[in-house]
């Protein structure tokens, strides 16, 4: 708890005490998240100062996550390099350990384990056109293994997933291309693992032949049906869409993370697993990490952090409802029960807020 001056407040703190009337009359319970009107209604009931909850606990899991930040940037990018070494000696069927593509696998469980929204979400944003394969491919192994982290995968399968989304379109490196669509690639990949890597796991070599499988049977190279197509290659297969449409392709931006979802949420009922587009939109919240949004009170600012609640996850205000930037972030959880009145007005377009992410985290 802190006492706090009235102008030090900001929308999103948390009333530690009522705050009280001359009259003796409560004016807002304790308890209350502020949001910029209330705040309004304090100066113009003349309130001078506030008992604020918790303050000192957010301003350090910011800090944290800003240093967690840092680290898991440097790891993503050495993890991309690593990545590259092996899937471009392996597409040249040298030979490859199956321990050189678990230790990528291992040390990102061990990373999602310390803190699956920070890392989840420089996979959101960390982009590039020129290394778009390599990229592609650490990215959908962070996402494939938060879901099968959510499925209750044991660390055995996570292992298999982790490995087969790395490795899915090693078909690709092998031709030199990036197209998706070319429609050979998924067999390619699996003859290449088959020979070159050793001790491979058949889920491994059954997610690169079957991750453009589609539950209607519309997918390829085999135009499997929903209950012939392997569930983790189900699990890679929405986690590489994901991926794909917000990367940048070609001279175009890159799709923004709530557009990948829409996208994957509109077709799930033909192409993909409900269970795993689920899993998907819980640990990548359905306005997906990073995303930049208005809230109903009029403040601007990213979803930061995951809760049980997709539609209601943790934001980080940068501010305020007339677009002045606040001196410091501040966080509110949505899905705190106090924080009921205030929920997601709009996703906003990053390119005409001069924000952008995907900058700040590859630089
Ligand atoms: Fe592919
Ligand atoms: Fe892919």
């Amino acid at each position: 708890m802190r006492r706090v001056y009235l102008d030090e407040v900001k929308p999103g703190d948390k009333l530690a005490w009522p705050v009280y009337l001359s009259s003796g009359e409560v004016l807002f319970e304790k308890g209350r998240v502020l949001t910029s009107e209330d705040i309004d209604r304090l100066h113009e009931w003349r309130v001078v100062e506030v008992l604020i909850e918790g303050y000192d606990e957010i301003e350090k899991e910011l800090e944290r996550e800003r240093m967690l930040l840092e680290v898991f940037k440097e790891a993503h990018k050495y993890t991309v390099e690593y990545s590259r070494n092996v899937l471009e000696r392996l597409s040249r069927n040298v030979e490859v350990k199956r321990e050189e593509i678990g230790k990528v696998v291992l040390d990102t469980i061990e990373n999602l384990s310390i803190n699956k929204d920070v890392l989840l979400m420089i996979s959101a944003y960390f982009k590039r056109k020129d290394d778009y394969l390599f990229v592609h491919a650490v990215n959908t192994m962070t996402i494939a293994l938060a879901i099968g982290g959510y499925l209750g995968y044991t660390e055995e399968e996570l292992e298999h997933l982790g490995m087969g989304a790395l490795l899915h379109d090693i078909g690709l490196v092998h031709l030199a291309d990036g197209n998706e669509e070319r429609k050979e690639h998924p067999e390619v990949g699996f003859k290449i693992v088959k020979n070159t890597l050793s001790n491979v796991h058949p889920v491994v070599t059954n997610i690169i032949l079957q991750h453009h499988e589609r539950k209607d049977g519309s997918g390829f190279p085999f135009g499997l049906k929903e209950g012939e197509i392997l569930k983790e290659a189900m699990i890679v297969g929405v986690a590489e869409v994901f991926d794909r449409l917000t990367s940048p392709r070609g001279e175009g931006r890159r799709g923004s993370s709530f557009e990948a979802m829409k996208f994957i949420l509109s077709n799930t009922k033909d192409k993909f697993d409900p269970k795993v587009v689920e899993a998907l939109m819980r640990v990548m919240v359905i306005y997906p990490l990073g995303t930049l949004i208005r809230l109903n009170t009029g403040e601007i600012g990213r979803v930061a952090a995951s809760t049980p609640n997709p539609f209601r996850p943790k934001v980080n205000i940068m501010f305020d409802k007339y677009g002045r930037p606040l001196e410091k972030i501040v966080r509110i959880d949505l899905s705190e029960e106090l924080a009921y009145r205030l929920y997601i007005a709009e996703v906003l377009d990053e390119s005409a807020y001069d924000l952008d992410l995907s900058q700040e985290i590859t630089a």
